[in-house]
């Protein structure tokens, strides 16, 4: 799945929400929120979100620590 990373926070541009054709992009109290389960990787969340908070899994820079594991604790799953 594709995760929201750490320049979301207190951004919240929302411009990801409207291209998702899944609709698994969920706002919290400071920043959005994949579904992993939802997310079916079509990557067109991606290039449209102003920050680059975007990212596959994988690919999150490490300097953001891991965001798989905040994303888990929003949706209770892992
Ligand atoms: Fe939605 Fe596609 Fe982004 Fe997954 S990769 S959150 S399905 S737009
Ligand atoms: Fe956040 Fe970027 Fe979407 S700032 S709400 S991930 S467009």
């Amino acid at each position: 799945a594709y995760v929201i990373a750490l320049p979301c926070v207190d951004v919240k541009d929302r411009s990801c929400v409207d291209e998702c054709p899944v609709d698994c992009i969920y706002e919290g109290r400071r920043a959005l929120y994949i579904q992993p389960d939802e997310c079916v990787d079509c990557g067109a969340c991606e290039p449209v979100c102003p920050v680059e908070a975007i990212y596959f899994e994988d690919d999150v820079p490490a300097e953001w620590g891991d965001h798989r594991g905040s994303n888990a604790d929003f949706f209770g799953t892992l």
